[in-house]
């Protein structure tokens, strides 16, 4: 019998790996395992702070649910959600760029008319006319396209969210459109705000304990889907916000920063229901098809060996 030294103890626990495991879990693992005991060498990390890590995994768990994914907002202000991102975009170069889903998307969200209010005839806020197309690679406009977005209400909150001090009907702020032959999507809606990520559970802990605020700038999200076509997932950011910069989450790129402009003629604001000036945001999205997508992770490959 050996011994478990600091230099062995990493190769004891690979040799586990038994020879027929999943090859793609096997090379997660083993990463896994490599990085974490050199995390661990480089910090030397105390039993105590290894025990309070573990309590910290189960809180993030215990405060969980159906409506609050504290694990999912973990990855995000680590930047690790953002970084899986980016590594993604790598195979849709040309697609809209991808951005968080963030822990508050539900699903099931109602299929609406196009042009519906998806703010539910709210009156706070400001109102915002949202608009765009979705097409190809080649500008072509696609049909039969899926946008299943999600904001907050005016108050800072999503509507399901715990802590939400107004009472909002169901899966207000969201909603399903389907785009037609012309790849148009328009609706109505309350500009979005910027606001904080939730800091009650173990995640504000980091945010507290590093210095760092939980702020968001202004956002909607987007799920744009349609069978044949890599689907987006995404967030487009109100030009105006103060926290462009210093996304809590590290959701901003450049090309997801929509402006939203005030428009005051009457007859426009009529045209859409509105009583008054309105906000009018306007973006297009550009799907690749999934044969182009798989033509660019050949690709990819082939230059990551080359320059390996
Ligand atoms: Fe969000």
């Amino acid at each position: 019998m050996r011994d478990l030294t600091e230099s062995n103890v990493t190769e004891a626990v690979l040799d586990k790996i038994a020879d027929d495991t999943n090859p793609r879990l096997k090379e997660i693992m083993t990463a896994l395992i490599r990085h974490t005991h050199d995390f661990v060498r480089e910090v030397n990390l105390s039993s105590d702070e290894l025990l309070y890590a573990a309590r910290f995994i189960q809180n993030v768990g215990q405060i969980s649910d159906d409506k609050r994914e504290e694990g999912v907002l973990l990855g995000d202000v680590l930047g690790i959600t953002a970084l899986c991102e980016i590594l993604g975009d790598r195979v849709r170069v040309g697609a809209t760029e991808s951005s968080l889903l963030g822990p508050f998307y539900r699903e099931g969200a109602p299929a609406r008319e196009m042009g519906a209010d998806i703010s539910h005839g709210d009156e706070t806020g400001e109102p915002a006319y949202i608009h765009g197309k979705v097409v190809d690679s080649d500008g072509n406009p696609i049909e039969g396209v899926i946008l299943d977005l999600w904001q907050t209400t005016p108050n800072m909150f999503y509507e399901a969210q715990v802590g939400q001090p107004d009472p909002y009907e169901d899966y207000a702020y969201r909603a399903k459109f389907k785009t037609g032959a012309d790849g148009r999507y328009w609706f109505l809606s309350r500009k979005p705000v910027d606001y904080p990520v939730p800091t009650d559970g173990p995640v504000g802990l980091i945010l507290d304990g590093t210095g760092r605020h939980s702020w968001r700038p202004a956002h909607l999200h987007y799920l744009v889907y349609k069978d044949g076509y890599q689907t987006i997932q995404t967030e487009l950011f109100n030009s105006d916000s103060q926290y462009l910069d210093s996304d809590a989450v590290f959701g901003v790129k450049q090309s997801l920063v929509v402006p939203y402009t005030l428009n005051d003629d009457p007859a426009e604001a009529a045209r859409h229901g509105f009583t008054g000036p309105f906000y009018e945001g306007h973006y297009d999205f550009v799907m690749k098809d999934d044969a182009s997508v798989v033509d660019a992770e050949k690709a990819y490959s082939q230059r990551a060996s080359m320059s390996s």
